[in-house]
């Protein structure tokens, strides 16, 4: 039995790794529009800025702002300025946050 244990302990820890769980969030299978639709567009409508319109998310007002890769998007999600919602991993696994920034860049210029 002690065998088991320690074998369904392993099984765990690789499952763990496998789906880059553990500590990063489990990643949900929702394309990043859908993430973006269910997380961002209430503020962000077709890529603009509810609240303030010069922090936009077209590519130009981006990189005016200092924002040009998707970690400066993960990065901002993470850690927002005023008036923003905090995502944090249990919200929008690494992978997940990772998919709308892409998402962003892609489509909004
Ligand atoms: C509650 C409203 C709200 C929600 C929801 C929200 N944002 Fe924001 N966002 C803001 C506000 C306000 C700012 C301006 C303050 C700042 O720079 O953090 C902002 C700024 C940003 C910026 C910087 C834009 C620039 O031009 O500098 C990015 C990138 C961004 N949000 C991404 C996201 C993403 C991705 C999501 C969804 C996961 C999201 N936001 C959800 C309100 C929101």
């Amino acid at each position: 039995m002690k065998g088991l244990a320690s074998l369904s302990l392993a099984l765990l820890a690789a499952v763990c790794l496998a789906q880059a769980g553990c500590g990063r969030g489990v990643e949900s299978g929702k394309s990043g529009e859908e993430l973006f639709l269910t997380h961002c567009s209430g503020c962000h409508p077709d890529g603009g800025n509810v609240k303030y319109p010069r922090k936009s998310l077209d590519r130009m007002t981006l990189a005016a702002n200092g924002i040009t890769t998707p970690a400066g998007i993960v990065a901002k999600m993470r850690r927002p300025g005023p008036g923003m919602k905090t995502f944090d991993r249990q919200t929008i696994s690494d992978a997940d946050a990772r998919k709308v920034a892409e998402y962003i860049l892609a489509t909004f210029r």
